[in-house]
C-alpha cells in the first residue's frame, strides 16, 4: 500500500494539503471538505452590536477544512493557514473552545483531525475566525454525510464565532457562510445587496493582532458609563448605514468614500481605532482612496481604502507595502 501511496504522489512543488488529499484518495480515506469567505465590515462594526444596520461584504479570499474522523482527543489540529506573525499563538485558547463548541452544537462526540488552510491569510479584521468556523462545521457535515442548509452551518459558525467574539452579532459568520454584499441587521434575516458594478478597495493590515472579545467588552463599558454621547454616536452611525446603502446602490463612490470616512471618525470616538489603523487611514486618503476607515474589531488588525479603478488600487496599495505593511487588494460587489 505504501508504494502505491508513493508512486501516485504528485510532484513536490505541489501544496501540502494537495500530497494530502492524494494519499486519502489512494487509501479511499476521502475526507470532509468545506469552505468560508474572508469578510470586509464596510459600515458599522461594533454599532451593528447594539442593532444598528451594518454594510458588509465575503472578499474573494477563502479558508478550506478538511476533517477526517480520528482515534482518543477531542480533536487535531493542522493549522496551515499563513498568518499574521502572533495571531496564531494569540488566537490558540479562543480557536480550542470554539472548535469544542461548533462539535457540541453539531452533536459530534467523536475525535476529529482537522486541517485549515486556503488562500485567506489568518488575521484580525479579516473575519479569519468567522471563515474557519464555516469551513470546519461544512467540512464536518461532509466528514459525517449530514445534510445541513447553509442557514444552519451559519448557525453553527455562529456558536463557534462565540468563542472569539463573546456576543456577536452574526455578521461576520454570515459573510463567511453566505458569502456577497449584505445588509445587516442582528436577529433579523439577512438581505444581499446588489452594486451597479463591482469596485477595488485594499485592506491594509497593521500587524498588530487584536482582541476582538475585549474591544467589544470595551464598548460595551464605556456606552454604560458616557450614555448620552454614545447615543448621538450610535444614531449618527445609523444615519450613515443608510446613506451609505443609497450610495453603494447607486455606484456613488465618492459618497460612499465620504462616509467610510465620517464612519472611521465615529469609530475612533468610541475608541476602537488605533494609532496604526489611523496611519493607515491617513496613507490611503494621501495616495488619492475615495475613503477609508478601520474595519473589523479594531484596536489593529486591517483598515479598508475604496479604490476605484485598479490604478489606484495599485497605487494604494504599493504605499502601504513600501512602508512594509501587508496590503489585500480585492473587490466588493463581486
Ligand atoms: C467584528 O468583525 C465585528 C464586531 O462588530 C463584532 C460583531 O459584530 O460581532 C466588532
Amino acid at each position: 500500500m505504501l508504494i502505491t501511496v508513493i508512486s501516485i504522489l504528485p510532484a513536490p512543488n505541489f501544496s501540502a494539503s494537495i500530497q494530502r488529499r492524494f494519499i486519502y484518495h489512494s487509501e479511499i480515506q476521502i475526507m470532509g471538505i468545506g469552505h468560508g469567505y474572508g469578510k470586509v465590515i464596510l459600515f458599522n462594526e461594533h454599532f451593528v452590536v447594539y442593532g444598528i444596520p451594518a454594510i458588509a461584504s465575503a472578499i474573494d479570499k477563502r479558508t478550506i477544512a478538511e476533517v477526517k474522523r480520528c482515534q482518543g482527543k477531542s480533536f487535531i489540529l493542522h493549522d496551515d493557514r499563513e498568518a499574521t506573525p502572533g495571531y496564531k499563538e494569540e488566537k490558540a485558547d479562543q480557536q480550542k473552545e470554539s472548535i469544542e463548541r461548533i462539535k457540541e452544537a453539531m452533536g459530534i462526540g467523536e475525535c476529529i483531525e482537522i486541517w485549515l488552510h486556503g488562500d485567506l491569510r489568518a488575521a484580525s479584521g479579516v473575519g479569519a475566525s468567522a471563515a474557519s468556523c464555516a469551513a470546519i462545521a461544512r467540512a464536518i457535515a461532509d466528514e459525517f454525510s449530514m445534510s445541513f442548509t447553509d442557514e444552519e452551518i451559519n448557525n453553527f459558525a455562529y456558536e463557534g464565532e462565540k468563542a472569539y467574539h463573546g456576543n456577536p452579532s452574526g455578521i461576520d459568520n454570515t459573510c463567511a457562510t453566505f458569502g456577497g454584499l449584505v445588509w445587516f441587521v442582528k436577529g433579523k434575516k439577512m438581505e444581499r445587496l446588489s452594486l451597479p458594478q463591482p469596485v477595488e478597495i485594499v485592506m491594509g493590515d497593521t500587524g498588530r493582532v487584536a482582541n476582538t472579545k475585549k474591544a467589544v467588552e470595551g464598548v460595551r463599558e464605556r456606552r454604560e458609563k458616557y450614555r448620552e454621547k454614545y447615543d448621538a454616536i450610535f444614531e449618527e452611525a445609523e444615519k450613515i448605514a443608510h446613506d451609505a446603502r443609497d450610495a453603494l446602490l447607486a455606484g456613488k463612490w465618492e459618497d460612499v468614500g465620504k462616509l467610510m470616512n465620517e464612519n472611521h471618525k465615529l469609530l475612533q470616538e468610541i475608541e476602537v481605532s488605533s494609532p496604526e489603523l489611523d496611519y493607515l487611514v491617513e496613507m490611503a486618503m494621501k495616495n488619492g482612496a475615495y475613503g477609508a476607515k478601520m474595519t473589523g474589531g479594531g484596536l489593529g488588525g486591517y483598515m479598508v481604502a475604496l479604490t476605484p479603478g485598479r490604478e489606484l488600487q495599485e497605487k494604494v496599495a504599493r504605499a502601504m507595502e513600501k512602508e512594509g505593511f501587508y496590503a489585500l487588494r480585492t473587490k466588493i460587489g463581486i
